[in-house]
Formats: structure tokens, sequence, C-alpha cells
């Protein structure tokens, strides 16, 4: 292994508020593993419970795999994340909402939040929406977008928030899919000197799945001054309509494991699915990991710049900060716009002491230079923090040292939709830290790295991430596809999870992500199936067969590559522009690919698999380490595509 020694003792912060001491830190892992059951009763009880829960877990990742934690409990989630903080904190500030170009930032307290959020929940009520039912959100980082996730919780309907970069095609399948009864978007909203049209998007979904999907009511948040077409009965304006209504509604009782919410990601396989967590394991699991690492004490601010659409926005944003009762912010900005350095004037102006954001951003805010962020004081940071792909070593200690000007521990968390919250990550000012490195597993969880072979590996080494047992946060099934589930996380070593990682482990223990070892790509934080590129790309009946591949992309992780083959017998050319055109219109701007190349033909195995991991060498014109090619039907392929790709033009970043 060869990975950065550089190790950063705990107590290098000197100061810094610790939650334990290292001693305790072991007594707390080797309690979970003495008796689980009881270490996960004592973690339940950080959020309120409407009846506390006798059973910790019951279930088995054998046969059919289900699971299940907390059965015999009951709660609402939105008691844990408001009601109960107005004994004591109903002034102190919950959500602080800043809008690009606004002067003054919104701060809403437990007590406005928990009116708000009443109104809401009246509103959707009223508009027939019943526990279990899915409700959609698809807005910008507004204050309305929690509300509404709070909302939900408070009806017990279970909402699904998509991602304002999901094209048309994209939201509808997604509608029909998750079967929603009512929506919840913006007119337009700026992203930058951007406009996107969320409403006109919603429409154009609704129009194509027509016939195919449920909703019946649409609340349109006019977040800024377009004017967009209103459907008369079934679009209402979010705030003319609900302003109506009560500031009070009793919380609707759920069993811990009624679902809670969905949300889709991409897998190895076409569709994108929906991941399904429940109400009691969840917010336990929200709770307890945001506790962990980021532990609100009384004036701190965090500021996690995930969208809400994100697993990360759901749980670092929203849930864990509110079920510890800490002050959360939400902003629509982007690093660098109006002026680079706009992130380090915000947490300035509203003294973000926790700040957590992805790698990508940490990679963009880094060339911008040193002296953005030297000139902004940020001395209110104590703790830094990132997740969603892999950090480098380089990326780590520039945050460390430029950002935190090496008085706040970075955090590198590693985690997934299906996992909900936080499994790798340091205890800040507990643990030694090395740069580059997820550190260890919190405590409570066991993962194994399994080689090819099927092998446990002890000790050093690099394999397969796999996870031994559940943990309350943990995905309970595909929405629709209980089938899919088990083969795609529970079939490749029996008896465990398998994340889809692979990692190295080094003598400390401490964990380094490598990267996913199936056919997700990362592109700037964002999950992409190849084979959702593919399938987009069958459409056209132009196109015979086409390959995607992720390569490395200074900025974004990874970037999308395709190679085509085009029909000898198509009736007219198919441009690069089209193939991107499609790709966006199926799937979203994100997924717009980095190069096009059109190809004769693929390299395959002899039984006919398209050999990725080679096209991806290939397309980053790297010539060397190539790997074993014996398997390949046919080497001249090899040089053919090197030709093409060198020739048509070396994989340029944009
Ligand atoms: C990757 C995001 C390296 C990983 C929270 C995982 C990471 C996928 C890290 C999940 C990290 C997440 N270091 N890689 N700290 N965190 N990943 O579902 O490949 O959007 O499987 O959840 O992101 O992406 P998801």
């Amino acid at each position: 292994m060869h990975h950065n020694t550089k190790v950063i003792p705990a107590g290098a912060y000197v100061g810094y508020p610790t939650i334990m001491t290292p001693q305790q830190l072991e007594a707390m892992r080797e309690y979970a593993q003495r008796d689980p059951k009881a270490f996960w009763l004592e973690q339940a009880d950080r959020i309120h419970w409407h009846r506390k829960p006798t059973q910790a877990f019951t279930g088995s990742f054998e046969g059919d795999v289900s699971i299940r934690w907390f059965e015999d409990g009951q709660l609402n989630a939105s008691v844990s994340c408001i009601d109960r903080h107005l004994t004591d904190r109903a002034d102190q500030v919950a959500l602080i909402s800043h809008r690009e170009g606004r002067q003054d930032v919104e701060k809403i307290t437990y007590a406005t939040l928990h009116d708000r959020v009443c109104q809401l929940a009246n509103a959707l009520k009223h508009l027939g929406v019943e526990k279990g039912q899915r409700v959609a959100i698809c807005l910008p980082m507004v204050p309305e977008a929690a509300i509404a996730m709070l909302a939900c919780a408070r009806i017990g309907a279970v909402h699904v928030v998509l991602f304002g970069g999901f094209s048309a095609e994209g939201i509808a399948e997604r509608l029909v899919d998750s079967g929603a009864v009512l929506v919840i978007t913006a007119n337009a909203a700026s992203r930058g000197a951007k406009m996107v049209p969320f409403k006109e998007t919603m429409d154009k979904a609704l129009e194509k799945s027509k016939g195919s999907h449920k909703v019946h009511s649409m609340l349109v948040v006019h977040t800024s001054s377009e004017t967009v077409s209103m459907q008369s009965g079934r679009d209402h304006d979010f705030h003319t309509y609900v302003k109506e209504f009560g500031t009070e509604f009793t919380p609707v009782i759920m069993d811990a494991e009624d679902p809670f919410f969905m949300l889709y990601t991409s897998g190895s396989t076409g569709k994108p699915k929906a991941i399904v967590h429940t109400c009691g394991g969840y917010l336990v699991w929200a709770s307890y990991t945001m506790g962990m690492v980021y532990t609100h004490k009384p004036g701190d601010v965090l500021w996690c710049t995930a969208d809400v659409a994100w697993i990360t926005g759901h749980t670092s944003v929203l849930y864990g900060p509110l079920a510890n009762g800490g002050t959360t912010m939400i902003s629509d900005s982007l690093p660098n716009y109006p002026v680079p350095g706009r992130w380090w004037d915000l947490i300035d102006q509203c003294k973000v002491t926790m700040f957590f954001t992805a790698p990508t951003a940490v990679r963009a805010l880094m060339a911008e230079g040193d002296d953005v962020v030297k000139r902004r004081d940020l001395s209110t940071l104590r703790l830094l923090g990132v997740a969603g792909e892999p950090t480098s070593p380089d990326g780590w200690e520039w945050y460390h040292d430029v950002v935190g000007k090496g008085r706040c521990p970075v955090a590198d968390t590693w985690w997934q939709t299906e996992t909900a919250g936080i499994m790798l990550g340091p205890i800040p000012g507990v643990q030694t830290l090395k740069p580059g490195s997820a550190s260890t597993p919190l405590p409570g969880l066991s993962m194994s790295l399994i080689d090819q072979n099927g092998a446990v590996i002890e000790g050093e080494g690099e394999g397969g991430l796999f996870i031994n047992a559940s943990w309350p946060g943990q995905a309970r099934t595909i929405w629709g596809d209980h089938e899919r589930f088990r083969q795609t996380y529970f079939t490749m070593s029996p008896g465990r999870y398998f994340s889809g990682d692979a990692a190295q482990r080094d003598a400390d223990g401490y964990y380094w992500l490598m990267g996913r070892m199936d056919d997700v790509i990362n592109i700037a934080g964002h999950r992409l199936g190849t084979a959702e590129v593919e399938d987009a790309l069958a459409e056209d009946h132009r196109i015979a067969e086409s390959a995607a591949v992720g390569v490395a992309h200074g900025l974004k992780g990874q970037g999308l590559a395709v190679f085509v083959i085009v029909r000898k017998d198509a009736a007219d050319e198919v441009t690069e522009k089209e193939v991107s055109q499609l790709i966006v219109s199926k799937i979203g701007r994100y997924a717009a690919p980095e190069a096009v190349y059109f190809v004769p033909d693929l390299p395959r195995t002899r039984s006919g698999k398209i050999v990725r991991r080679l096209l991806r060498k290939i397309a980053e014109g790297q010539t060397e380490n190539l790997g074993d090619l014996s398997s390949l039907n046919d080497m001249s392929v090899v040089d053919m595509l090197y030709e093409r790709v060198m020739g048509q033009k070396a994989f340029e970043q944009k």
C-alpha cells in the first residue's frame, strides 16, 4: 500500500470541545460489541419515542433479507426534531436560511419552525394526503424544502426529494415509480447566474407521464419573480394556500418500521432505484452519527452545503442537526458566485462553526488559490468535514492548513444513500487523523475487506468493503423491488452487506477508500450508473451500441466519457452534440459527457462482455498498466481505439 503516512494526533487541536476521551471511545466500542442490544437501545434514547422500543435488531441478512430495528417502538420524527425542543429552546434558531442576492439571512426559531410545519401539515391533509402516501419535493435550497420534509414526517407521508438537476424524463420516471400524489416545487430559481425552470420541468414531467402518474395537486413556492403557468384546480401558490391553515397539528404516530422517506440513487443496472428508510432506525442513526461527529454545543452553527435531494442533505442538513437540537444553515449559494470566496464570506457572516462540503467543492475552492481564503477571517470555524467522494491527501491538507489554519480537525466521512448516515469517520479531537483516510468505523459497526476469492482479509490489505451486521440506519429495501435489494447488496458475500466500494486498511485499522467496484461513477459527488447512460442512448435507433465509463477529472473527481457505435445503415450522421443532448434530456444536466467517441467496435472478452476497465484507461490516454488483456477477443481493437481517442481529441477537461 502506498498512501500518505502523515498523522495528526488528536491532541493537536487545543481546546477542541471533545465529547469523550480516547479511553471512553474504546470502552464504547467494546460495549457495543459485547452487548449490541443494550448499546443500540441506549442510542435509541437519543430521540423522543411515543412508545419506547424494547427490541433492537430483529431481522436477517440471510434468505429473503429482512431488516427491522426497534420494531415495537412508536414515534413521530417531527416531534424529536421540533416539539421536544420547545420546552427549553423555543427561541433558539433552528434554521438559518441564506438566499444568494439577498442582504439578510432569515432566522427561523424552533417555535416558528413548529408553526410553519404544522400549517403545511394541515394543508397537506386538506389536499387529501394520507399516511403512507408519497409526496414528491423538488425545490432549490430554500427553507420551504426543510419545512416540506418535516410536514410530511408530521402527517406520516413518505417524502421523495427529487434533485432539481434531473431532466423532465428523469422526474417523470420517478413520479411514476414512487406513485407520488402531490408535488411541492418552485416556480423558477436562480443558481448562480442561471435560472432553473423548476415548474416548467415539473409540468413537462407530468405531461410525459400522463396516465401513469398519480399526482393530483401541486404546491408552488414562488422563490423568484418569474411568472409560471398554474393549472387551476391542480396547482396552488404555496404561501397563499398554506397561510390559511392553523399552526397546530397533532403528529401522526408511526410504527418504527413504517416508511419514513425514499430517495432515488443510481446502481449498476439501468433504472434508478428508490432506497427506503424507516422512521425509527433512520432518526436514531441520524442523531447518533451526527452527534458523534458534528456534536452541537450551544452557539454552534452547522453548514452542510449538500443539496437536500441527497442523503447528506437529509441527514446532515436537516434531520441530524434538528434531532440534536442544533442550528443548521441552508443556502442556495455557489462557492464562487458572484465572487470567489463567497462561501468564506458566508461562514464569517453567519458565524458558522462546523462546515461540511463535498470533495469536489474543496478542489474547486483550492483552485482559486490561498489568497482568497486568507482574506477572510474564518475564526468561528472549529470543525471541517467532507463526504461523498475520495479526498486526496493534498486536498485534505489544503482544507486543514489553509481553511482550518491547522486549528480545525477535518472529518472525512464515508457513507452512502443506503447507510443513511456516517459509517467511517473520526471522532474529532479524540482520534488521530490521517490526511486522505476516512478513519475508522463508528462504534457499533463491524466491517470486512474481502478479496476476489471471497476470503476475508485480516489486518492490512485491500478488498471490497462489506458490513458484517445491520445498523439502525440501514436501507430496508428498494421500493417495489425487494429482490433487487437482496441481489445487489447481499449476494456477494452471504451474510454481509456489500457497499460497492473498494478500500484499503492500514496497520492501524484506518480505511482508505479506492472508489466503486461496480459500474457506478461519481461525478462531482453525484452517483451515475453507466447503464443509465447506455439505456438512454439505446433509444436512438441510429446507435447500435454504446459504452459509458468514468474517467479521472481534476475538479469533478470523475467525468463521463462515452463510446458510441453508429449503425452502418443509419439514415443520417450522429453528432457529438446529439449524443450529449440525449443524455442530458433523459437523465439531467449533471450527466453531460466530457467526451464522445465514435468507434467501429469495442473491446470485448471472448464471451462478448465489454471490457470497461480498459475503455476507461484508453479514454484517459493511459498507455501503461493496462492489466491482463489475455481475455480480449480481438487485440487490434485496442490500437484502433487509441488512435480514435488521441485523434479525435485526447480527453479534455471542460
Ligand atoms: C462514495 C454520499 C470516498 C462511495 C454520502 C459511496 C466516498 C458513494 C466517501 C455513495 C468518502 C462517499 N470517501 N468515497 N468519504 N463518501 N463516497 O449514495 O463510492 O450519494 O459508495 O452518498 O459515494 O454516494 P451517495
